[in-house]
């Protein structure tokens, strides 16, 4: 039967126990399938379709802990499910069939580096305060902001109640009259990055995220990603 496996077997992909432990504790009525115990050694079941319990407690596989770097395209939201219906970003991660999650949240109109992944604690830590992660943004801006109202940005401007933190910002091109700005920080606030051009009298035209920590997007195609290697993850914490 397709996807089906061995009861003992799953009890020890679910971390229980090894398959010799499993074994002993359904002959030992530990084992219940659909809420029946069974004692029935080699019994096979489906995942996801049989509720398995040792001792009442409900079993599930763990799942590998993936991790992707996608470049967002604009029109993508970052929640799971959206009521108006609007595209999902994890749906352009063709290749897994993990539960995956976006970590923090990229504008409707943002393009660029977003992490999605299934482990949880991971998610946590990438956006706990406490770890300052790095978060690099460029962003064409109308008009070109004078070096005064860099340095507020830089220092940190009062925003809805509070001072943002000390960012780095600088000016990387000029682009007839407007300017494309490349700006870091740390803080990760609903649409902070908008907020504090807007602030300075430079709205953002059009945002791109290019960097967590150094991990940056390189030449990830829009709409594009690649999977990382637990090692790299280290690169977003430098
Ligand atoms: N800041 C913004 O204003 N928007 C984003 O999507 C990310 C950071």
């Amino acid at each position: 039967m397709n996807n089906s496996i061995r009861l003992q077997k799953y009890i020890a992909q679910c971390g229980i126990a090894s398959r010799r432990k499993a074994e002993e504790f359904i002959s030992a009525g530990r084992v219940a399938i659909d809420g029946v115990i069974t004692r029935e050694m080699g019994i096979r079941v489906i995942p996801g379709e049989h509720t398995i319990t040792f001792d009442g407690k409900k079993v599930e596989a763990e799942e590998e802990l993936v991790y992707y770097l996608l470049n967002k395209p604009k029109g993508y939201v970052t929640t799971l499910a959206d009521p108006q219906g609007r595209p999902i970003v994890t749906t352009l991660i063709k290749t897994s069939k993990a539960r995956l999650f976006p970590v923090g949240r990229l504008d409707l109109d943002t393009e660029g580096a977003l992490i999605l992944t299934n482990d949880g604690d991971f998610a946590q830590k990438l956006q706990h305060p406490s770890h300052e992660i790095n978060k690099t943004y460029e962003a064409l801006v109308k008009g070109c902001p004078p070096r005064d109202k860099i340095t507020m940005l830089e220092r940190g401007i009062f925003l809805e109640g509070k001072m943002t933190a000390p960012a780095s910002v600088l000016v990387k091109a000029k682009i007839g009259g407007n300017c494309l700005m490349q700006i870091t920080i740390h803080e990760g606030r609903k649409r902070q990055v908008k907020k504090m051009f807007a602030f300075i009298g430079n709205p953002v035209l059009q945002l791109k995220r290019t960097a967590y920590g150094k991990l940056t997007l390189g030449r990830i195609a829009l709409g594009d990603y690649r999977q990382l290697n637990p090692s790299e993850l280290n690169k977003i914490f430098l």
